[in-house]
Order: C-alpha cells, then sequence, then structure tokens
C-alpha cells in the first residue's frame, strides 16, 4: 500500500520555503507538517499562525500544523484562520484534553492528539473515539535530525487494536528502515523531515520511501 507522507520543513530554510514546497508536491506528497514551537514546552522557537498562512498559499495541498507548545487551546482561532485543515495538540501540554479536541473540531477543524515517548497510551484512551489522528512521536520533540525510538512502536499497536479506522501518525527519525517498521506496527501516515534532505532530491527521497513500504509508482 502507498505510504501517506507528511514532509515536515523543520530542517529547510524557513525563509526560502516556496522551493521545497513546491518540490515536496511535485513529489506527490499527501499533505505539509508544520512544526509549531514555542521555546517552553520545547526549547526552540520556529514559527506560529503566520507561516501557516503563507505555507498555505503556496500549495495546493492540506496543511496541518504540530503544537509543540504550551496553552495551545490559545492558538486554535489563529491556526483556524491561517487555513490549517487539521490541528495536533500534545496531550502532555493541557490538563483539558478532551475539551480541547472539541474546540478544535468546533473552529472546525480535524483534531489530532499527540503523545511524547515517556507517556503511555493510557493518557489518550479517554478520548480516543473523539480524535480523527494519534501522532505518536519517535522521537523526543524539538528537533529533527534524531535517531527514531523503536520501542514507541508498541504503542502504535496498541491504538491500532484499539481504534482500527483511526490516522495514527508516527513522527520523528522516519526513514527507509523505520517507515517500514512503523508501518508494519500499523501507522498510516508519516511525518519525514531530514531524511528528505539525503538522496539527490526530494522526488527521490519519497520514492525511497514509498518503495521501502512495497509501493513502486
Ligand atoms: C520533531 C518534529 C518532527 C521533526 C521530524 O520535534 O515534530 O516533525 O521535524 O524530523 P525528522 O524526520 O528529521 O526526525
Ligand atoms: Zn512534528
Amino acid at each position: 500500500m502507498r505510504p501517506a507522507i507528511a514532509p515536515s520543513v523543520l530542517t529547510f530554510p524557513h525563509a526560502d520555503l516556496k522551493g521545497p514546497l513546491l518540490a515536496m508536491q511535485d513529489a506527490g506528497v499527501d499533505l505539509i507538517h508544520l512544526d509549531v514551537m514555542d521555546g517552553q514546552f520545547v526549547p526552540p522557537i520556529t514559527f506560529g499562525d503566520g507561516l501557516a498562512k503563507s505555507v498555505v498559499g503556496i500549495v495546493d495541498l492540506p496543511v496541518e500544523a504540530h503544537l509543540m507548545i504550551e496553552t495551545p487551546e490559545k492558538q486554535i482561532d489563529a491556526f483556524a484562520k491561517a487555513g490549517c485543515f487539521r490541528l495536533i495538540a500534545h496531550v502532555e501540554a493541557t490538563v483539558h484534553s478532551h475539551r480541547l479536541m472539541q474546540q478544535i473540531k468546533d473552529a472546525g477543524m480535524e483534531a489530532g492528539i499527540a503523545i511524547n515517548p515517556g507517556t503511555p497510551v493510557e493518557a489518550i484512551m479517554p478520548i480516543l473515539t473523539l480524535v480523527d489522528l494519534v501522532l505518536v512521536m519517535t522521537v523526543n520533540p524539538g528537533y529533527g535530525g534524531q535517531k527514531f525510538l523503536p520501542e514507541c512502536l508498541e504503542k502504535v499497536q496498541k491504538i491500532r487494536h484499539l481504534r482500527p479506522e483511526v490516522f495514527i501518525e508516527v513522527d520523528g527519525g522516519i526513514e527507509p528502515l523505520t517507515i517500514k517498521r512503523a508501518q508494519d506496527a500499523g501507522a498510516n501516515l508519516f511525518v519525514v523531515g531530514s531524511y528528505l534532505q539525503k538522496p539527490a532530491s526530494i522526488q527521490e527521497a519519497v520514492e525511497v520511501l514509498e518503495k521501502s513500504c512495497g509501493y513502486v509508482r
């Protein structure tokens, strides 16, 4: 089956994203993944709804925002207005994950919940039937280019068993070997950051990843 690929622009120069974004689109990716960091929930600061709005204006693809921020509830309207189709927030960043997911949906977006490597599946159990997507972090959030943590795949298997139809996205350290392991565990959406810059072109990177999952164009 063709794996759905969500490129992250994190490791590309943020002031010069048009070229990489159009190359991602030409390579046939499914959507764009934006890593929003606030310098609190994770050490780096990246960008906010302003950049999301620009990205939405450049590509003809759905754009999702992965909020690695404290008080994510304060950003829902801004990212909805920016044109994001899905907002993903961390369960560790709120004591009101149930209300947060509802608020994201009420704002007209799909709702995703993310869990860090140190967070068990039990933390999201009560909202599993409410969310459109679960993002299982396969590195600790904050930086691109980190090593994949295979122990996180047990959580992917558990979630897949509990909710056969939910989108399960994995994020961090995805390259040709790890994408296959994540797919076998039950993930069906793959965030890819630094690996996109390893082969000669973004197109080639996407094709290699697809091939690892048994799909040849
Ligand atoms: C990490 C981010 C990821 C990151 C993935 O905190 O959430 O989306 O950009 O980058 P790679 O694929 O390099 O691990
Ligand atoms: Zn991410």
